[in-house]
């Protein structure tokens, strides 16, 4: 499909996953079995999360990422370009694709744990090609479920034709000191901050302090508490709040944010209106279940850009 001039173009070096999700009254002591009450298979993995609902927002989508030459692979494949997102950058190789298993309790509060499978082998060399010949994008987005030096390559690439480099620092590690000099944004969650730092995202000072060490932005989301936005040269946060909604399931909000924050900026709203953006689909996607099949539709990502755009307006 034709890269659309009107609207940004986003390129996300990460991964896939295909999502296995038991929904459970309780999760199970060490030894016990026990009966689940539902079951959803699904398309996940974080880069490919934040990919679908960047292209929600009709944004040009680039999606760089290795899938195993098996059925998951020819599914994700299937499910990018029902999308309409850019698939020439995937590539294959022997052996499994990536695999999440996924347990959510009645509260909405989800488990993982991911088998990276063919996402591990995803070269910085071919992620920066990749990048370089991605058109024009305004931004580059990572997570963790690949190699950081993967990253960091598509990075560098990013920076060499101007366009903002994300950083979603999940699932939490130990950040490289390349990769983190090559971004320009972090958004971790409020856990992931924790296990960066050894200090509490919920501290003025330490938000503030990590953002002067690091030299990057800051969007540190903190579930129903909505967003802290920090710019190394800030001396305060600006703190912005999310709507109150029944949570039937959490997996990929934090990738809804990141997807629909990246594009709120590419499209020109201030970093606020964009956190907003993010914490009204990561919100809504809490009240369905699953990952990608959670996400609001294009109707729906319309209608609160619109919105977005309009408490802007009236301040
Ligand atoms: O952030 C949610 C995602 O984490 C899931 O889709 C799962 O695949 C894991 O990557």
């Amino acid at each position: 499909m034709a890269a659309d001039p009107a609207q940004p173009t986003v390129v996300v070096v990460g991964s896939t996953m295909i999502d296995l999700v038991a929904y459970t009254s309780r999760i199970p002591r060490s030894g016990e079995t026990l009966v689940g009450d539902s079951f959803l298979m699904g398309f996940g993995g974080k880069g490919a999360n934040q990919a679908v609902m960047a292209r929600l927002f009709g944004a040009n989508v680039v999606m760089v990422n290795c899938l195993g030459e098996d059925a998951y692979g020819d599914m994700t494949i299937e499910n990018f370009a029902s999308y309409g997102i850019d698939t020439t950058t995937l590539c294959r190789v022997p052996g499994a694709s990536g695999v999440a298993t996924i347990w959510v309790e009645p509260d909405g509060s989800n488990r993982i744990i991911i088998m990276p499978g063919a996402n591990h082998r995803l070269t910085g060399e071919y992620a920066a090609r990749s990048v370089r010949h991605s058109g024009n994008p305004s931004v580059v987005v990572g997570q963790l479920e690949i190699p950081q030096e993967t990253t960091a390559a598509a990075f560098a690439a990013g920076r060499e034709i101007e366009a903002v480099t994300v950083l979603n620092p999940a699932p939490a590690a130990e950040l490289s000191g390349e990769l983190l000099e090559l971004s320009d944004w972090l958004i971790p969650n409020e856990v992931e901050f924790e296990m960066l730092t050894g200090t509490s995202a919920y501290s003025d000072e330490a938000l503030m302090a990590f953002a002067r060490e690091t030299g990057t932005r800051l969007a540190v989301t903190m579930g129903e508490q909505g967003v802290a936005l920090v710019s190394p040269q800030a001396d305060a946060i600006t703190r912005v709040p999310a709507p109150q909604v029944d949570a039937v399931d959490t997996t990929g909000a934090g990738d809804a944010f990141v997807g629909a924050f990246v594009v709120g900026m590419a499209l020109g709203l201030g970093e606020r209106q964009a956190a907003q953006l993010g914490n009204v689909c990561a919100s809504d996607s809490v009240t369905r279940p699953g990952t990608q099949s959670s996400f609001p539709s294009p109707s729906e990502c319309q209608a609160f850009l619109a919105d977005v755009r309009r408490r802007s307006r009236q301040g």
